[in-house]
């Protein structure tokens, strides 16, 4: 079942007459019990897109439903069914970190008994009781980030947002981190992150959406996005053969192996410079060869290139 359906999303900012298209008709779709993992550069429009769904900030244009719950019609409904841990945190720095969680459990409607209880559990969890009850404004900044994954977890949503949750956090705690999503997911809570690393992303998501200025440029589990991108590119400038570019063109595109053929500019008359995107570019770069000699042409350089997902992140879109 979807627990999160988005359609047509829109969103932009306006400071000083310059307008800023932070988010640009995104549409997802999140199946219950899902970790799903929202990649892409700074700026693509993530933080806003999750503000967006927990009811932080109105969309231009479109619509969601989270839990069943029309994200306009009805916020106050998807936020008792939601938990968000902001890129910033939203701790009071003059209390402790548990009085921080249990308030934040009270104010989801948890009893004291009750709030207390779930309190103690996660700061054992997350092995914060060395400082828990300090002042928030003497933590350390990975203190502060796992106090702020505390605030999320306390009243134990349905659906979880993390906004890139594992920022700041040393490999000890980030480990951590990703035994508690983990968990979670094993208790049926639906969980959607932000996050920068792709290690992280295909340790722990389902499935992945990277998205790059405003727009999704690719959907999947983690295994499908690296074949769509994974795929090899072969760079090659040549001098005309008894055939025209355009059949060279044609010609190559035509084989097997070859998904994509694009033209690059070239600075002399009689050569044509060439990308091709293949599989297995090492295996298939001799046969390249082979074929533009089968039709006369003289190949003057060729290259192969691996392309990571990293580049897909940030050379797609606009
Ligand atoms: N309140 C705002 N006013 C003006 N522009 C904004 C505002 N909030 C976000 N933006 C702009 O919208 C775009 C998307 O920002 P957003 O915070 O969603 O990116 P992000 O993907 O979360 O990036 P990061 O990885 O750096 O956290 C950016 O260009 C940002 O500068
Ligand atoms: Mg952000």
């Amino acid at each position: 079942m979807a627990i999160v359906e988005i359609q047509d999303l829109w969103k932009s900012f306006r400071n000083r007459r310059k307008v800023v298209e932070a988010v640009r008709g995104v549409n997802l779709t999140i199946q219950e019990g899902e970790v799903f993992g929202f990649l892409g550069p700074n700026g693509a429009g993530k933080t806003t897109t999750l503000r967006m769904l927990t009811t932080l900030l109105p969309p231009d244009k479109g619509r969601a439903t989270i839990a069943g719950y029309d994200l306009r019609n009805e916020p106050y409904r998807v936020r008792t069914c939601i938990g968000y841990v902001s890129q910033q945190g939203g701790a009071d720095s003059a209390l402790t970190g548990r009085e921080n969680a249990i308030m934040q459990a009270r104010f989801y409607g948890l009893s004291a008994h009750n709030a207390q209880k779930r309190t103690a559990e996660l700061l054992e969890s997350l092995e914060m009781a060395t400082f828990a009850d300090r002042p928030t404004r003497t933590y350390s900044g990975g203190q502060r980030r796992r106090l702020d994954l505390a605030l999320g977890l306390v009243h134990q949503p349905r659906l979880l947002f993390l906004d890139e949750p594992s920022i700041g956090l040393d490999p000890h705690s980030r480990a951590m981190l990703w035994e508690e999503v983990r968990k979670l997911q094993a208790n049926g809570t639906t969980i959607f992150l932000t996050t920068h690393y792709l290690d992280e992303a295909d340790q722990l998501c389902d499935r992945l959406a990277i998205i790059n200025a405003g727009q999704i440029v690719a959907e999947g589990t983690s295994s499908q996005l690296k074949q769509q991108v994974a795929g090899d590119v072969i760079t090659l400038s040549l001098t005309h053969s008894s055939m025209t570019p355009s059949q060279v063109h044609d010609y190559l595109r035509e084989q097997a192996f070859v998904h994509e053929v694009h033209a690059l500019p070239t600075t002399q008359a009689q050569e044509l410079r060439l990308q091709l995107s293949v599989e297995h570019g090492e295996e298939v770069l001799v046969t390249v060869v082979h074929l533009l000699d089968s039709i006369g042409a003289t190949v003057h350089s060729i290259t192969l290139a691996r392309p990571s997902l990293d580049d897909r992140c940030s050379h797609s879109g606009r």
